[in-house]
């Protein structure tokens, strides 16, 4: 059966890998999307090197604009999704803004995710009994959120604005779980493990190297990191809500598992994003 199947950031890293595995299958039509069209363009001559697979596509759009991706879905056109994966993301150690001037983990992270999936159910671009995989992360063990000042105003710290930011991948997963599952929609997000990639590539050199040095001796290859997020994507089962490690549903932090702090950082997330929705 035919699947359309989209990846935000697509063209590296985990996403990639996971493109690279479900190219091979002619029934999977694949649709990359990432900031960089030089980097999507090379995606997807690698991508046809490997399989004769036609229907893989590469849209450029910058998530960590709110207005970009607004204007994405004004401008561009693609089939109903049985899978979304919402996977791009980086870290930003030195404190840096989007275009509408938002922190650019948060926004990135956080509002891209929640963004362009409201406008994925909005202009019905996705079918029922489908998925939204969010990938999430590890790290957000160890941190909160400061509702009233989610965007770290005061005492920016790039690895710890990361860390709340996979957190709130997790809350925007229990929340939306709830809200698409009269649609039959599952959601859930996952951790890839540490995984050799190309993130923090965007830092300074020193941290660039740091993170380099630190994938090398602790990281895991790409195939084993991109095990569970293939695993969420091939599997069918009515599992919804649930934070993902190694192949299985896993606990993750006590935050993270609040409704009320779920709720919060919905209506937040709605109020920061009001113009663009
Ligand atoms: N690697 C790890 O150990 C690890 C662990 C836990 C979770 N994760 C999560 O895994 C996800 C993928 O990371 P990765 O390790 O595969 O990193 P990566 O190799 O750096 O890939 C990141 C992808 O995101 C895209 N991207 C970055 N900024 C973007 C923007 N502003 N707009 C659109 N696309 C953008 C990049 O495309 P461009 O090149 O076009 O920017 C690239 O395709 C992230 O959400 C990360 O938090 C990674």
């Amino acid at each position: 059966m035919k699947k359309n199947i989209l990846i935000t950031g697509g063209t590296s890293g985990i996403g990639f890998n996971a493109a690279k595995n479900l190219v091979k299958n002619q029934d999977n039509n694949l649709i990359l999307i990432g900031k960089n069209i030089n980097k999507g363009e090379l995606a997807l001559r690698k991508l046809k090197e490997i399989s004769n697979n036609k229907n893989v596509s590469f849209l450029k759009c910058d998530l960590s604009s709110l207005a970009e991706i607004n204007n994405f879905f004004k401008v561009n056109k693609f089939s109903k999704l049985d899978i979304l994966v919402n996977n791009a993301g980086a870290v930003f150690f030195d404190k840096s803004f989007s275009k509408e001037k938002i922190e650019k983990t948060f926004a990135l992270n956080h509002l891209g995710y929640f963004l362009f999936t409201h406008f994925v159910i909005k202009k019905n671009l996705i079918k029922k009994n489908s998925k939204i995989i969010n990938v999430a992360s590890g790290a957000h063990w160890g941190v909160d959120l400061d509702f009233n000042d989610l965007q770290m105003t005061k005492n920016y710290n790039g690895w710890i604005a990361y860390k709340k930011s996979k957190l709130c991948n997790i809350l925007f997963t229990k929340k939306l779980s709830q809200i698409l599952k009269k649609d039959e929609i599952n959601v859930n997000c996952l951790h890839p493990g540490f995984v050799q990639t190309n993130f923090g590539s965007n830092n300074n050199c020193f941290m660039k190297l740091g993170i380099k040095l630190a994938m090398k001796f602790g990281g895991i290859n790409i195939n084993k990191g991109t095990e569970t997020l293939l695993y969420l994507i091939e599997t069918h089962n009515k599992i919804t809500g649930e934070y993902f490690y190694k192949g299985k549903v896993s606990p993750s932090s006590n935050f993270s598992m609040s409704k009320i702090n779920a709720d919060k950082l919905w209506n937040k997330s709605l109020e920061i994003s009001a113009k663009y929705l």
